[in-house]
């Protein structure tokens, strides 16, 4: 019954796509990245890193590479000092570029501010002074808890600056959840704003950190920027922003620290256990940041204008807003509030007015706007957009597509980028005006960076084939331990190929013929249905690729017959029409899947939802879906972004309308 009947494959291959779009020769001609990129790291891996480290200020140049010898635990840059801050501000001014804008900063309610470099420049060496002034240097820790204002950046930067490690919580997490970060990491200050804006209102923050530091005896300082003007109830390590950072002098010359100096720890949920602490350091981080920012997105800093949609509390906001694009001078647009404040065409409004050309986003965020219609990007003109970027989930082929044709134009590279917090940097995706893309393909590992699939043996799969996806040479940005927690470190990442000394990512994945990576999900996730590995990945995107759907999430729900039964949950398109969730429409849904993919594949039951249970990442949680689709009692929903969900799920099949 578990034994796989594809030859002992861990996950089976069900789903193809042929369709490909090749750069064209005017894109291709301009790109960053060449073909000979991929050759160079072939030739040399340790001299091709030590070149995208020169892209660096180094105050003292390296005298090794790497220094594996201590694996798990790798030492990148080895002897080299420099300073963050220096190298995604200071030296950008000094090279001529102070009067760059470096952050177009748009809030929510509409009030904007654009910050050049000169400019970030002082605000960054304020709060740097500030930070000394409160006895905050190399080593300390301090809790970010903010909206995405700039004072959030200012905040990164001077840490970074002083030699401090920043542990950023995304402010949409609880007061329990920040006390637990605060008090892992030690922090000795708190960074947060009075309150912050969502969906069209102030909301308060600081009481939250006030009832967090009230647990956590850490804490000495709390640092309040004025955003909301709401009122909030002040303690005595309580210190306003605009009074402490305000009055410094905005001069202030930063230090070298070592290349594994630490940066900062930022804490992954993941579904089970206490929250790890990712640790990541200086020199190798920053150049992974810097190299992957330069060539995925093909950034050309005096034209683009390059914007990622992620918020600061998550990796992607560490990467790819502060140090990737700001060590390479980008000028860069920074959004406050959600993209359906005032309305559905908030980011098509904000693409038009600063000309957007390079735009990050997730593939929950795509297909959102799938849902809310097509129509709503077609009112904008969106032909500045050149480069699109997708990131944190598989991106389902038509979801690409759909970004293709309505946000792209028909014509723009789509970079699907993978990695993960642990690796601190994009790992795998094509390069733009270099790889043919394919919807719903993170492609291959990019240059310098050793990825690839393997079965339950840690043998590589043929091409063709499905298995674990592992990286298997170390890389600069790669995470230097979970902290305080070296033995989680190595059970977490290093166990299930320990005799290959394989980093174990969690993610299923495959090869399609050409040899092109396809990421599959979790493989906690993955279904069995007869023996079959099914991943959850395929089936929905063989449900997205039907017109009247926008979004599916599958679980594997046991099944007497089968082991288990795949039970879909579906949101529909905007216009899908008022008989889409009919009993005739789920049938050809189904049918639907069975033709994508195989009868195999078919779900047992389908039903259509308004929303899906997902993490404040996008994330969806298919173990609340896995409980609603047994019959269970749903379980732990704190770390749902919107808890209300499930209710609305269960109140949907109580009806009974959307059964099968
Ligand atoms: C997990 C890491 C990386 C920044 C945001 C998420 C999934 C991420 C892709 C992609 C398929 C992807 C993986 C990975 N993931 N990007 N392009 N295609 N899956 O960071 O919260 O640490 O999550 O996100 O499952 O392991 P994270």
């Amino acid at each position: 019954m578990t034994q796989s009947p594809g030859q002992g494959n861990a996950l089976d291959n069900l789903l193809t796509e042929s369709r490909t779009f090749p750069p064209s020769d005017e894109f291709a001609a301009q790109a960053n990245a060449q073909p000979a990129l991929y050759e160079e790291a072939k030739a040399d891996r340790e001299a091709f890193w030590a070149k995208q480290a020169e892209r660096l200020h180094w105050e003292t140049k390296w005298d090794q590479v790497l220094d594996w010898s201590g694996a798990p635990f790798a030492k990148w840059f080895v002897g080299g000092k420099l300073n963050v801050a220096y190298n995604c501000v200071d030296r950008h001014v000094e090279s001529g570029h102070g009067e760059q804008v470096a952050i177009h900063w748009e809030g929510e309610p509409g009030d904007s501010r654009a910050i050049t470099y000169a400019e970030l420049q002082r605000e960054v060496s304020k709060a740097a002074n500030a930070l000394t002034s409160l006895g905050i240097g190399a080593e300390d820790r301090v809790a970010i808890y903010m909206p995405m204002v700039p004072e959030a950046i200012f905040a990164m930067l001077a840490c970074a600056r002083v030699g401090a490690l920043h542990n950023v919580v995304f402010g949409g997490f609880s007061a329990e959840a920040l006390r637990t970060r605060i008090q892992d990491s030690e922090a000795r200050l708190v960074i947060t704003t009075d309150g912050q804006y969502r969906r069209g209102n102030p909301a308060p923050l600081k009481p939250a950190v006030d009832e967090a530091v009230a647990g956590a005896p850490s804490v000495e300082k709390v640092i309040v920027v004025k955003r909301t003007d709401t009122e909030v109830a002040w303690t005595d390590k309580d210190v306003w922003w605009h009074e402490l950072v305000d009055s410094q002098s905005d001069q202030h010359t930063p230090e070298a620290f070592d290349s594994e100096h630490p940066l900062f720890i930022l804490y992954t949920s993941g579904t089970t256990g206490k929250p790890k602490g990712i640790l990541h350091t200086s020199g190798g981080y920053l150049t992974q940041a810097s190299y992957t920012h330069n060539y995925v997105f093909d950034l050309k800093p005096d034209t683009d204008v390059y914007w990622c949609t992620a918020d600061i509390g998550w990796v992607t906001g560490h990467s790819y807003i502060v140090y990737g694009p700001l060590s390479n001078r980008v000028t860069q647009v920074v959004y406050e509030g959600t993209p359906n404040t005032p309305n559905e065409g908030r980011h098509w409004d904000i693409v038009e007015k600063y000309g957007v050309s390079i735009y990050y986003t997730a593939p929950t965020l795509i297909r959102t706007f799938m849902k809310w219609g097509a129509d709503i990007p077609a009112k904008h003109d969106l032909s500045s957009l050149r480069v699109l970027g997708s990131v944190g989930e598989p991106i389902n082929p038509e979801a690409w597509i759909w970004y293709r044709e309505n946000i792209g134009g028909g014509k723009a590279p789509i970079v699907d980028t993978w990695w993960q917090t642990e690796t601190g940097a994009i790992m795998i995706s094509p390069l733009p005006g270099v790889v043919s893309t394919k919807p719903g393909s993170a492609q291959r590992p990019l240059p310098g960076i050793g990825a690839k699939v393997v079965n339950d043996e840690g043998v590589e799969v043929p091409h063709g084939g499905g298995g674990y996806l592992v990286l298997d040479e170390p890389w600069p940005s790669m995470l230097r331990g979970i902290w305080g927690d070296e033995e989680r470190y190595r059970d977490t990442y290093w166990s299930r190929f320990k005799d290959q000394g394989f980093y174990f990512a969690g993610d299923g994945a495959k090869y399609d013929n050409d040899g092109d990576i396809w990421l599959l999900g979790r493989v906690d996730d993955v279904m069995n249905v007869s023996g079959h590995r099914i991943s959850t990945t395929e089936v929905e995107s063989a449900l997205v690729s039907h017109p009247t759907v926008a979004e599916a999430a599958v679980v594997g729900a046991s099944d007497e017959t089968t082991g288990q039964g795949i039970v879909a949950f579906v949101i529909l398109r905007g216009g899908a029409g008022a008989d889409a969730g009919g009993a005739e429409a789920i049938k050809a849904l189904r049918d639907h899947v069975a033709k994508e993919i195989g009868p195999i594949a078919k779900p047992r039951q389908i039903m259509v939802v308004p929303e899906l249970p997902k993490t404040r990442s996008g994330k969806i949680m298919r173990r609340l879906l896995r409980d609603v689709a047994e019959n269970r009692t749903v379980g732990d929903v704190t770390t749902l972004a919107d808890s209300s969900v499930m209710d609305l799920i269960s109140a949907g099949l109580q009806s009974g309308k959307s059964e099968d």
